[in-house]
């Protein structure tokens, strides 16, 4: 970023925009998360339901995050604060910016468990204990991970660490230069493992699985759970792509941009799905294992191929990344936040706010052993999180920033800044002002 004019930072290029935001949207939603909901809720129609979500909904509420954030040129809060009050409408715009950073505290929490099972994984790599293994093997290993509080809290621990160090340094910038190199490298070792997913005959069921859906399996609970995992995924609805787009010039094209972005996401979502389902069907395995799929899966790869350790320490080095970019942009908006409310700077801000999602996190990884039978609501802590965040903060809060945009902003001003034709500009409105929000508001609604 480069300080402009105005005194606002700007971002230095249209790359490193897009590469910033690719790195908060590309994390564990889509390697850790994306295939084991698709195993839990049946398969392709998830997935197509999730596709209609991401390009319908996410993609315009993704343009729309940008826009108000480059309008506003600040932080999600006081972007909502002035952007209602220069539109001359409700103060209680301002919820759309304190949910998102409410949303990003509570992810932030859960997310860096996994981030702490994809470090731990890091260690087996290195000392070995795939190889060999048969999925019994590889099951067991991660059986024994979650049985043990005191393992989970130190990766979680050591997780967290490498987050809040980072973002008190404010180093994000070399971590976009690394971007560069591992996240092309992160896609290249997906690839493979879809490779090694064809040599092992269950590809084929897979494919069938992933992509010829089964209607008659989709109830109103699989498409919550596509939509919430659409915003998660593209790190909708929690100001965080607001807060990029206050950074952004005039020039760089929104409608662009989105796309590099969420086909990105998409790409990397959908192979390691292809990666995963020919494991689990070869081995036998359960299609709903849920959050430890990828984790009884891979590693599998791991234990049988040639330099598998490698391979397998590469991957999980790479999967820690990405879920690293993700996790500041999580952090990022909670200390701004206390930073602004508080006299502790910027250090002493990030080491509150993360210390406060570390224990919640601690009390989201019980979930897995002992807390497992303490339940609010009937789900346990770490399944609370995930629920009230994807089902309900994102959803909502998203829905507050695309009504926004398309019915208190006026419209041909954003006709223009979208660089579109009166033609393309009436299919945008019919999306953004309908479709997307009425989507929204039946799933929510019809699952409350
Ligand atoms: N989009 C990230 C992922 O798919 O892993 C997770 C995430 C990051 C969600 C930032 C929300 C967010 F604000
Ligand atoms: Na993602």
């Amino acid at each position: 970023m480069s300080t402009a004019k105005q005194g606002h930072a700007q971002w230095s290029s249209r790359m490193g925009f897009v590469l910033a935001a690719t790195g908060s949207a590309v994390g564990l939603g889509n390697i850790w998360k994306f295939p084991y909901m698709v195993g839990d809720s049946g398969g392709a129609a998830f997935v197509f339901i999730y596709l209609a979500c991401i390009f319908l909904i996410g993609l315009p509420i993704l343009v729309s995050e940008w826009l108000l954030g480059r309008r506003g040129q600040k932080n999600p809060i006081n972007t909502m604060q002035e952007m209602a009050a220069v539109s001359g409408s409700s103060k209680l715009w301002v919820l759309v910016g304190l949910g998102g950073v409410l949303g990003a505290f509570l992810i932030l929490s859960f997310y860096s468990v996994i981030g702490g099972w994809s470090l731990a994984y890091i260690k087996d790599a290195l000392i070995g204990s795939f190889a060999g293994q048969d999925a019994d093997g590889i099951g067991a290993l991660f059986t024994g991970l979650l049985a043990s509080p005191v393992t989970l809290i130190f990766w979680h621990s050591l997780f967290m660490l490498l987050t809040i160090g980072i973002v008190a340094r404010g180093v994000t910038g070399g971590l976009e230069k690394a971007a560069t190199l591992l996240m092309p490298a992160l896609g290249v070792l997906l690839l493979l493992l879809v490779i090694y997913g064809m040599t092992t005959g269950g590809f084929g069921q897979a494919l069938e699985f992933m992509f010829k859906p089964e209607w008659s399996q989709v109830d109103g609970g699989i498409i919550l759970a596509a939509l919430g995992h659409a915003f998660f995924t593209l790190s909708l609805g929690m100001g965080i792509m607001m807060a990029y787009g206050s950074y952004l010039g005039e020039d760089v094209n929104l409608l662009q941009s989105a796309r590099t972005v969420v086909i990105m996401d998409t790409v990397i979502a959908l192979a390691a799905g292809l990666a995963i389902f020919p494991i689990v069907f070869a081995e036998g395995l359960n299609l709903g294992e849920g959050p430890g799929l990828i984790f009884v899966t891979l590693p599998v790869a791991f234990g049988n191929i040639t330099a598998g350790w490698l391979v397998g320490l590469a991957f999980f080095v790479l999967l820690t990344f990405a879920a690293i970019t993700s996790a500041i942009s999580l952090l990022e908006p909670v200390v701004e936040f206390v930073e602004e409310r508080t006299p502790w700077g910027r250090v002493g801000s990030t080491l509150v706010a993360g210390c406060a999602a570390w224990a919640l996190g601690v009390l989201a990884l019980l979930s897995f052993n002992v807390l497992g039978d303490f339940l609010i609501l009937g789900l346990n802590v770490f399944d609370l999180l995930d629920t009230l965040t994807s089902k309900f903060f994102l959803p909502l809060t998203g829905l507050g920033v695309i009504v926004f945009l398309a019915w208190r902003l006026d419209k041909e001003a954003v006709r223009k800044e979208l660089g579109l034709d009166v033609y393309d500009f009436s299919l945008w409105n019919l999306i953004v002002r309908y479709l997307a929000p009425v989507g929204v508001i039946v799933v929510f609604f019809a699952n409350l």
